[in-house]
């Protein structure tokens, strides 16, 4: 009896979350978040292995000028790490990663 009841208070507790994430306005579903905050975000968590413009600082870590990587795989190495780096699934959004992986686009010439 109690157990089932603990199941019930889960199911709705799960419910009542995916409800409230349903709610919540949309971010742009293709970009991500603007390029403003994409460069803040990046500054505080990447740049410090990264360099302010993509140069890299942990001599271990790609030159983002130079990565020839396609706009999902930059999205799967920054929510999932590589290698030393970590990953940001717990600390970004997806739509913050994706905002991130379109702004580091911009330090290739
Ligand atoms: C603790 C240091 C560190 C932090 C913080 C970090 N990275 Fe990395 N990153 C690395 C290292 C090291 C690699 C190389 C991994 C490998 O190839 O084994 C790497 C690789 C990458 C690559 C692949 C480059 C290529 O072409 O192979 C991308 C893209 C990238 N990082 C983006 C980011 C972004 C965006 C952030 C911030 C959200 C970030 N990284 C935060 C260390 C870091």
């Amino acid at each position: 009896m109690k157990a089932r009841n603990g199941g019930l208070l889960l199911l709705a507790v799960l419910w009542g979350s995916s409800c409230g994430d349903m709610a919540q306005p949309s971010t742009a579903p293709h970009t991500g978040v603007g390029k403003a905050d994409a460069q803040r975000q990046y500054m505080m968590k990447c740049a410090m292995c990264h360099g302010e413009q993509g140069e890299p600082v942990l001599l271990t870590a790609g030159d983002l000028r130079e990565s020839t990587l396609g706009l999902e795989e930059r999205i799967a190495i920054i929510t999932y790490g590589k290698g030393t780096m970590p990953p940001h699934k717990d600390m970004l959004d997806a739509a913050t990663i994706q905002g991130i992986a379109n702004y580091i686009e911009t330090f290739r010439h």
